[in-house]
């Protein structure tokens, strides 16, 4: 057990965010669970929240967050520290999915998703890290997916990103090694939440015309994998366990739910990086060195 963390959350809103906010709250750590829009659209989730925290006495409080936007990021990080005087450790949960013919997604379209499943990732490790650096630890959970090491058909944007997302937490891993900060990857697959329903469709009707009856296929498939839902708690279980693990002994991947195998990937890589890393002389980033 590493006692009481101060924990910001993206994306509480529902689903794995929502639900790591209670656990770890009920768990006893001082958890600001974040979200956009607390004044209108979230209004709900977050008088729920608060009740909550009020009827269980809970350190859980709700701040508001766009992890698209600068200055929300700034406020948000900013609002943490003036309250809580530390943040050891951020969940990088945020995220859409996009599903369709991917020539058939506007480059817009395939910047929004970007924006949130990797330069968000980017803005709020960049907020966060100056303050864990000074006090010497931290830790930074990356939510991605089984399919940021596999590709599945028609979700190539989605995909990109999360490929991105595990190459981006695992350079952190050894760049902060020596600082006492870790960087580590949540790998789910399939699971009930809303992001299959807040799914945003290709808008290049042209494109998508061009293709006829295959242009349906993307959306069976969601519905297949819809099938394989599990319970969303294993998730806010797992980030919960990564968090009680020492420092210097936590993986740098967990996979959670059904795999499809991914885990024969994780290990097979392991090896080529480290040897990789040991070729250019820098083993010592290997291992977390404790402040
Ligand atoms: N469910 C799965 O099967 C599955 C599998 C593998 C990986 N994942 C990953 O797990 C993470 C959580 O997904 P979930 O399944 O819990 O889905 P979810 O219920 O849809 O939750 C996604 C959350 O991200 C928030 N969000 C979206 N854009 C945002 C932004 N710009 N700024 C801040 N918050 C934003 C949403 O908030 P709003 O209410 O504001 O839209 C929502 O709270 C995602 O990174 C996802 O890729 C999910």
């Amino acid at each position: 057990m590493n006692g009481q963390q101060v924990i910001l959350i993206t994306g509480c809103s529902s689903g794995f965010g929502r639900l790591s906010a209670q656990t770890l709250a009920r768990q006893g750590h001082i958890v600001f669970a974040s979200m956009r829009d607390i004044g209108r659209r979230n209004a709900t989730v977050r008088s729920e929240l608060d009740d909550l925290a009020k009827s269980e006495n809970l350190n859980l409080q709700v701040i508001e967050l766009d992890i698209t936007n600068d200055f929300s990021v700034k406020d948000a990080v900013t609002e943490v520290i003036d309250r809580a005087g530390r943040i050891d450790v951020l969940v990088n949960n945020a995220g859409v999915l996009y599903v369709g013919v991917t020539e058939a997604f506007t480059i817009e379209q395939v910047q929004r998703q970007i924006d949130v499943n990797f330069f968000g990732v980017i803005r709020m490790n960049r907020a966060v890290l100056p303050h864990m650096r000074r006090q010497g630890n931290g830790l930074l959970i990356h939510i991605s997916s089984i399919a940021g090491r596999a590709v599945i058909p028609f979700f190539g944007i989605f995909n990109a990103s999360k490929f991105a997302l595990e190459a981006l937490a695992e350079s952190y891993r050894y760049e902060l090694s020596g600082l006492g900060i870790d960087s580590v990857i949540v790998e789910p697959g399939p699971y009930g939440s809303n992001l299959i329903a807040s799914n945003s469709e290709a808008e290049d009707r042209t494109r998508l015309a061009e293709y006829g009856n295959f242009a349906e296929l993307p959306m069976k498939i969601l519905a297949a994998y819809n099938e394989y839902g599990r319970d969303p708690q294993e998730v806010a279980d797992v980030i919960a366990q990564l968090i009680d693990t020492p420092a210097g002994q936590r993986p740098l991947r967990t996979i959670c739910g059904l795999d499809f195998q991914v885990k024969d990937i994780n290990k097979a890589t392991e090896p080529i990086q480290r040897s990789i890393i040991e070729a250019a002389g820098l083993q010592s980033l290997l291992q977390l060195t404790h402040n």
